[in-house]
């Protein structure tokens, strides 16, 4: 299963899922590394890793968020991606890449959802809302992607602990641990077959 992964920012579930191929705890090649942002340590780890590595954003080589989509198609499938992760990526995927690639991309979300997803719900605001409800618990889910925000049908969910003393911060960096755990064992599951993904789309008619 040749998995390439989408990231803004940091990248340690990214991280956490190319550990996971090196001690073989998952049956998976990661192939290439696609980021939005310039400046992102994905990109750096990426680097470190030897795997090959893509900054492409709107601007000159794309002028807009169709050619962009092109473009992240045309990367994937030069680097003969099966899977997509998506590890932190701050951006809608277009419509190629998701006709493409369609129930083959996988998301990471810091809640149980339904709840605390959506447009906006994404990275300190999700704990900050979960704090603010009084929740007892959260956690985290493992989805794929449709057209929406955190919709896709749900491959696994994990529960963490909120304490009546929690910060954000706190509760966010106990999130995180629990998804670098179940981000690799899911993806585990679906290249053993436990997980059966829909039938990839035929050729574009
Ligand atoms: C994680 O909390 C993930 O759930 C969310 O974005 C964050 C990415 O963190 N989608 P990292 O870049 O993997 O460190």
């Amino acid at each position: 299963m040749n998995i390439a992964f989408l990231a803004s920012h940091g990248g340690s579930n990214m991280q956490a899922v190319i550990d996971a191929c090196k001690a073989g705890r998952l049956d998976a090649r990661p192939v290439a590394v696609i980021c939005n942002n310039a400046g992102a340590p994905a990109l750096d780890r990426a680097a470190r890793e030897g795997i090959p590595a893509y900054h492409l954003c709107a601007g000159r080589r794309c002028p807009d968020e169709a050619a962009l989509d092109r473009e992240i198609l045309a990367t994937l499938r030069r680097h003969a991606a099966d899977l997509i992760v998506l590890a932190g990526y701050m951006k809608k995927i277009g419509p190629a890449v998701l006709a493409a690639y369609r129930g083959r991309i996988v998301n990471i979300h810091p809640a149980l959802l339904p709840k605390f997803g959506g447009k906006g719900m994404y990275g300190r605001h999700v704990h900050a809302a979960v704090l603010a409800a009084g929740e007892r618990e959260t956690g985290v889910t493992v989805h794929l992607i449709d057209e929406n925000y955190d919709t896709g049908p749900i491959l696994a969910q994990a529960t963490v602990p909120v304490r009546p003393d929690d910060t954000v911060d706190a509760l966010a960096a106990r999130v995180l641990e629990r998804e670098h755990v179940i981000l690799s064992e899911t993806l585990q599951r679906i290249a053993k077959g436990d997980i059966t993904l829909p039938a990839p789309p035929g050729p574009a008619a």
